[in-house]
């Protein structure tokens, strides 16, 4: 297609061009190769009295924002546009001294109590009744976790009791006069918070964990065997026991439990941000590393039962480190772990979903920590509520992400990170929506500079045709949404994405978040 001189016509040139600089990509799918079915707890989420979370985040009976009970319902309009499925309650480190009897009942007779992991009062003006009304407002499901640093096997029966039991005993009978005539049959119960941690109230061995665990799991399921369990695993992937901690646990819970957690934040403090974004490939190895132990346990027990990962806290954390050295002990609901977002956390973000729904076969529960002002997509002050970065990938991937994860294959030139080692620029999954005929692509393209060239052959899915491809990027990797200015960045309608004889073609921008969604 040269002139007769040989020269290119300007539009060639200008595709040679592109040729010899933008970087390529190729996704491969077969609609039969599939991981797994989503369980829709992957995009579950955390609350914990802990900051202004619970008080001023979901609950402020004074604020103009509430709602006849006291729930914001600013917060619950933002809740429900993610469409959480479960949230963990109510902690965290809090749950580790934590007497949940101190937060039902007459609000009057409720006592002040210091809570000894984040150094704060507790007023116990919100428990676990206004939890599971706030909960059913938000349309979400509970996950509840018991106390095993500083309690054990009868107040977690008890709890249990108090929660699931039909009645005619002390505790549902106690539940009862409360108000609540029905049971809360709350399904999903972590047993303990990072037991692991010499910062836990409570902080035990592996063993000693494991027999608590296995005791409390059991009397718990005596109770109500409709219910699954939790165990703890570790803190984080760099724990000087990991690995011989999920060993050790799931040796002697085997029988009892269901899930192992996991536990992971990254953060930027180095300003590196092609390390940061190449975080993703070091959950893949922390998931990887803990469903292995999972199965080499299953094996060992010559068992049948998987025991699959509840990766119930997990997000960027660090901004606020420095903040809440400086922050006065002792006090209410003080600016706690405020966190403020960045664009390329939510990068961040949206690769560690991908990274989630690629292990959806093991991935069962996910809980991003946290939902509202702690470490949270969803910030409030005395006058409003707002979204912030995080948002977004989380609502996308939590309202459009159902139904089953294709076998992704993604061939994508990769660069070498300071941390991490290799990684590849593009991060990417297929999800097939059976139900609604939709196939949903998530992407996301870690190049600080270039933007990139990717085709995914769609041939299997005849007629299909782009409905939308939503794409979030700015220019400021450090760019931030703030009530004064809570649009900065967020997602368009805006990019390229087309099907050509069956072909999808799509340019994904540097430093982008896509979703495409394709149907006929
Ligand atoms: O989410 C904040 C804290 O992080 C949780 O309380 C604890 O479990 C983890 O260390």
């Amino acid at each position: 297609m040269r002139y007769e001189n040989g020269s290119l016509r300007k539009e060639e040139y200008f595709y040679c061009r592109m040729e010899e600089v933008m970087k390529k990509a190729q996704v491969i799918i077969d609609k039969e190769y599939i991981v797994s079915s989503i369980d829709k707890r992957i995009y579950g989420s955390f609350i914990e009295h802990l900051g202004r979370a619970v008080y001023e985040g979901i609950y402020q009976p004074e604020s103009p924002f509430a709602d006849e009970q006291g729930f914001r319902k600013d917060t619950l309009e933002l809740v429900k546009e993610c469409n959480v499925p479960i949230v963990r309650y109510p902690g965290g480190n809090f749950v580790s001294s934590y007497r949940w009897e101190d937060g039902v009942g007459p609000k009057e007779k409720r006592p002040s109590q210091v809570d000894l992991a984040w150094q704060v009062v507790e007023t116990n003006q919100f428990g676990l009744n206004e939890f599971t009304d706030w909960a059913k407002k938000a349309g979400t499901e509970v996950m509840m976790a018991v106390n095993l640093g500083t309690r054990g096997i009868q107040e977690s029966k008890e709890l249990l009791e108090y929660c699931n039991f039909k009645g005619g005993t002390q505790m549902s009978d106690l539940r009862k006069e409360h108000g609540y005539e029905a049971p809360h049959n709350i399904k999903t119960w972590c047993l303990g918070n990072e037991m692991d941690g010499p910062w836990q109230i409570g902080n035990k061995t592996a063993v000693e964990y494991a027999r608590l665990a296995h005791e409390t799991g059991k009397a718990m399921k005596i109770l109500d065997p409709s219910i699954e369990l939790v165990a703890c695993g570790s803190s984080n992937s760099h724990m000087p026991t990991f690995g011989d901690w999920e060993a050790t646990v799931l040796d002697e819970c085997y029988d009892t439990v269901d899930y192992v957690s996991m536990h992971q934040y990254y953060g930027n403090a180095d300003n590196d941000s092609a390390s940061f974004l190449a975080s993703s490939v070091d959950l893949d190895q922390f998931i990887t590393t803990v469903a292995s132990i999972c199965d080499y346990v299953k094996g060992k027990h010559h068992g049948s039962k998987n025991i699959n990962i509840s990766l119930d806290e997990w997000n960027v954390w660090y901004h606020s480190n420095e903040a809440d050295k400086k922050l006065e002990k002792w006090i209410q609901k003080p600016h706690q772990l405020e966190d403020v977002y960045n664009f390329e956390d939510a990068l961040l973000v949206g690769s560690m979903l991908i990274t989630m729904l690629r292990h959806a076969d093991r991935v069962k529960i996910g809980c991003l920590a946290q939902l509202v002002n702690v470490i949270a997509p969803i910030m409030t002050s005395d006058t409003g509520a707002w979204r912030q970065t995080i948002f977004y990938p989380y609502m996308h991937a939590a309202t459009l992400g159902q139904g089953t994860v294709l076998n992704t294959i993604v061939k994508s030139p990769v660069y070498e990170a300071k941390k991490h080692g290799e990684a590849p620029y593009l991060d990417c999954v297929v999800v097939d929506n059976g139900e609604k005929e939709e196939v949903v692509i998530f992407a996301v393209n870690k190049d600080l500079e270039e933007d990139m060239e990717v085709t995914l052959d769609l041939r299997q899915y005849a007629g299909y045709r782009v409905q939308e491809h939503i794409v979030m990027q700015h220019d400021d990797l450090k760019a931030v949404n703030t009530e004064a200015d809570p649009d900065n960045v967020v997602p368009k309608s805006s990019g390229n994405a087309r099907v050509e004889d069956g072909v999808l073609n799509v340019v994904f921008g540097k430093t982008s978040w896509n979703v495409i969604r394709l149907a006929r």
